[in-house]
């Protein structure tokens, strides 16, 4: 009786420093072999398939300040504007010819009216073209809006005047 109840005991302490031994290897290894656990995963929150979607179209004054219009702006900036204008519109991987758009030295008028008929008609003799064609009303004044947050000569346009003007605006 004496004799298993010590062989037992025996077994149990190669478990335990089984265990040990397990436990310091799997240590050992996290800390030195997999140089530790990163905790700064890419928490994505999930979009929810029934999430309201930003829809551009729905927005009937899209040139008053508004953060998601912008975004949406951004988008278009990157799309159409960005090859000339530079990524961030400060012409860096523009065109040297083109518009620094932070800067603001407009040559075709101030404020956001006189950008729009730009983006109507284009500047004659140079590469900047009409869009009319290639963008919605909605989808310049969005444009438009982009702008306005990241240029230093903001619009001075009334927002009365710009909303009488859109109405006529094609
Ligand atoms: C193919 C190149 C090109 C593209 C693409 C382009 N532009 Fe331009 N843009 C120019 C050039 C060049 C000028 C300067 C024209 C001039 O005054 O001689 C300019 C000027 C401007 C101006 C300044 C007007 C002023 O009063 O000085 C604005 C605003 C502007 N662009 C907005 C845009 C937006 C918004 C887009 C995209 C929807 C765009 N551009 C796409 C080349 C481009």
């Amino acid at each position: 009786m004496a004799d298993n109840h010590d062989h037992h005991n025996r077994s149990g302490l190669i478990a335990f420093i089984g265990a040990m031994a397990f436990v310091f290897l799997f240590f050992f290894y996290i800390v030195f072999v997999n140089k530790g656990v990163t905790l700064n995963e890419n928490v994505t929150e999930p979009t929810p398939a029934d999430a309201p979607k930003f829809d551009l179209t729905t927005v009937k004054e899209p040139w008053l300040e508004n953060e998601q219009v912008a975004l949406a702006g951004a988008k278009i900036f990157k799309q159409n504007c960005a090859l000339c204008h530079g990524a961030k519109g400060n012409l860096v991987g523009g065109i040297a010819e083109a518009r620094n758009l932070v800067e603001g030295h407009w040559k075709a008028g101030e404020g956001m009216i006189s950008h729009f008929k730009v983006l109507q008609n284009g500047i004659t003799g140079s590469q900047m073209a009409s869009f009319k064609q290639t963008l919605n009303p909605t989808e310049r004044w969005a444009v438009l809006n982009y702008i306005e947050t990241i240029t230093n000569n903001k619009t001075k346009d009334k927002l009365e005047d710009i909303a009488t003007f859109a109405k006529s605006a094609d």
